[in-house]
């Protein structure tokens, strides 16, 4: 499939009809490009849970626009505000690692609170739904621009040579809503002509980084190549990984990041091997309520049938297959922490800071 996704945006509001929401079912990519529309809370709820839409910016967006969704619904409800609190706990609940979608659905349920006529109250949240997907387009251009600065010492010494980048899971544009964390500064090297070349985990279970981010780096003509999760620690010490730069779904104000299972083993491999490890990520994924991030963040634990059940293209359907015996147990955490002490640097649309409580306060005193 090589479809114009230049101007695509991951998720939009329906150019015919504004009480519509569009996403890109990401379940089936990159064998099919598939729109769905979102007509009710309940869908947005559905599409997160279900993970149509995935990656922390992107819940976030999409829970805000959930949110918008409710506030159509909500004339059919005589108790609004028991409503309102159902809907927002409800979404919340749809995911529990990326903190964005809590910041999001809060940022909604403050401004609802303020308000009484149910109009006003539409109006005011489909703005402030654009709002916060306008604002996480530009976080990630800012943070594409930051980690093209900081990468630029690694390129100089490459001598004209590709810059291998290691990436873990999805951190893309579809993980966003544009750009990307991890890959807007891969696209910001691309688009100055400079030679990156980007080794993808491929992401067991879910294969987000053999689907989705080989996907997206296709797309873009950047060159990349897909590696089972368990090749970066070999690559790294024959010297063949130049940085690594994953996302996160929940940094605590201490800097400990929580991330696609498997991220902590290649910080741990980066760090044997002196390779800086980089963590792009915007304001919205920083829970500035705690500071331990392995004891503080709830990781989501999914269904086992995603480990022991592989989805692939077969003769131009899409199927899952089962990987081990039948009768197996399997375990599906999917997330894990890496502490701060692994990580080289943040990279945020505020700028670069170490991942320390001093340093990330610098960039966000507000916090
Ligand atoms: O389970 P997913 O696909 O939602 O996990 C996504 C990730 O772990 C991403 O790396 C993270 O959300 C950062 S997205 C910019």
């Amino acid at each position: 499939m090589k479809d114009n996704v230049e101007n695509i945006q991951s998720i939009w509001l329906s150019r015919e009809d504004s009480k519509i929401i569009e996403i890109i079912d990401q379940r089936f990519l990159p064998h099919q490009l598939i729109i769905e529309q979102l007509k009710t809370w309940k869908d947005s709820e559905r599409a997160i849970r279900e993970m149509h839409v995935r990656g922390a910016p992107l819940i976030g967006v999409t829970a805000a626009y959930g949110m918008y969704l409710a506030c159509l619904e909500a004339k059919a409800h005589s108790n609004k505000d028991a409503f309102f609190l159902d809907v927002a706990n409800g979404l919340k609940a749809s995911r529990p690692t990326a903190v964005n979608l809590a910041w999001a659905v809060d940022r909604q349920l403050a401004l609802i609170n303020t308000l009484k006529n149910a109009d006003e109250i539409i109006t005011a949240s489909l703005s402030l739904a654009k709002k916060i997907s306008d604002e996480e387009i530009e976080n990630c251009a800012k943070i594409g621009q930051y980690g093209l600065d900081l990468l630029q010492p690694l390129i100089a010494k490459k001598k004209g040579e590709p810059l291998n980048i290691l990436t873990h899971c999805n951190a893309g544009w579809l993980a966003c809503v544009q750009h990307g964390t991890a890959t807007a500064p891969m696209y910001a090297a691309h688009q100055l002509g400079i030679p990156i070349h980007v080794w993808v985990d491929e992401t067991r279970p879910r294969n987000q980084g053999a689907r989705l981010t080989a996907w997206e780096l296709g797309q873009a003509g950047i060159p990349h190549t897909v590696i089972p999760d368990n090749t970066g620690g070999h690559l790294m010490q024959h010297g063949l990984v130049d940085c690594c730069i994953v996302g996160s779904d929940r940094t605590t104000r201490t800097g400990d990041v929580a991330n696609k299972i498997g991220t902590y083993l290649k910080a741990l491999a980066a760090h044997d091997n002196k390779i800086p490890f980089y963590v792009a990520l915007p304001g919205s994924t920083f829970d500035w309520e705690i500071r331990d991030g392995v004891k503080e963040i709830p990781i989501e634990e999914r269904n086992s049938k995603e480990v022991k059940f592989i989805q692939g293209l077969y003769e131009k359907n899409i199927i899952k297959v089962l990987v081990s015996p039948p009768e197996s147990p399997a375990v599906n955490f999917g997330f894990d922490v890496t502490p701060a002490h692994l990580v080289t640097r943040l990279i945020t649309e505020r700028g670069v800071c170490q991942a320390n409580e001093a340093s990330i306060n610098e960039l966000f005193p507000e916090y």
